[in-house]
């Protein structure tokens, strides 16, 4: 049985589905290790390049597997897969991807950038996707893990009440949960720029996001954000 290593347990902790599509599989551990687990019945692996494709073949043979070589989400039929993850790519790459075929896309999404999380956020706030959670995996390198599902035609509600693009830029549900590696994390930022010799104007706009953030903060240390999930979120 393949080992999945911490960043892709996380991954394989958030999928449970009756068909799951693997973008990007490599190895083919990853579906190897839900199926094994019981936690999908059947799993596509797509990869773009040969031997990537033939090592998933090895890895899958003889399990309820499919695997197909091709770009992106194109080999997918829509409607066939009920959620699908991309994972270990920059999220410029994993936003390509999902909007060269966005009548492909399945009804969730685990997404795992090894940067640019911003981004995917981004595209799920116009292409209509709601952030259901977002993780991120101990240890010196961290990595963003995000589950998003299909909205119903409103706005993703975990953004209610919060700084749009604040959340945007830094995740909704760090802002709402604000656990300590987090605050570490955004005084790190704050101080790094801070002390950046000609920031450019993402990096002043940054800047100024922490600013607000943080100094909110310490004006009521107190608030849990915790305690004032979106209501809407949890009435679905
Ligand atoms: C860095 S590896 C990550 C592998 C695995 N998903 C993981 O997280 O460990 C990226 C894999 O995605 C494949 N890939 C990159 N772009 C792709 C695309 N547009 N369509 C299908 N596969 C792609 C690459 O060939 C490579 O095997």
């Amino acid at each position: 049985m393949p080992r999945l290593d911490q960043r892709l347990k996380l991954v394989a902790r958030q999928i449970r589905a009756r068909c799951h599509a693997d973008i990007g599989s490599d190895h083919g551990h990853l579906l190897k290790a839900l199926l094994a687990a019981g936690r999908i019945e059947r799993g596509i692996a797509i990869e773009n390049k040969r031997q990537p494709w033939a090592n998933s073949q090895a890895t899958l043979r003889g399990l309820p597997a499919d695997v197909r070589f091709g770009e992106g989400l194109q080999p997918l039929r829509p409607g066939e897969a009920d959620s699908a993850s991309i994972c270990g790519m920059g999220g410029r790459s994993i936003e390509r991807i999902l909007g060269e075929a966005p009548e492909r896309i399945p009804e969730r999404l685990v997404l795992q950038p090894n940067k640019h999380a911003e981004q995917l956020r981004r595209w799920a706030f116009a292409a209509g996707y709601h952030l259901q959670e977002e993780l991120r995996t101990a240890g010196r390198r961290r990595f963003d893990v995000l589950v998003f599902v299909r909205g119903d035609g409103h706005p993703d509600p975990v953004y209610d009440s919060l700084d749009r693009e604040a959340a945007l830029v830094f995740g909704p549900w760090h802002l709402r949960r604000w656990e300590t590696w987090f605050v570490q994390q955004l005084q790190q930022q704050q101080r790094y720029l801070a002390t950046l010799g000609g920031r450019d104007a993402v990096a002043g706009q940054r800047l100024a996001i922490l600013d607000r953030l943080l100094a909110a903060r310490e004006k009521h240390p107190q608030k849990n954000f915790a305690q004032t999930p979106p209501r809407r979120y949890f009435e679905k």
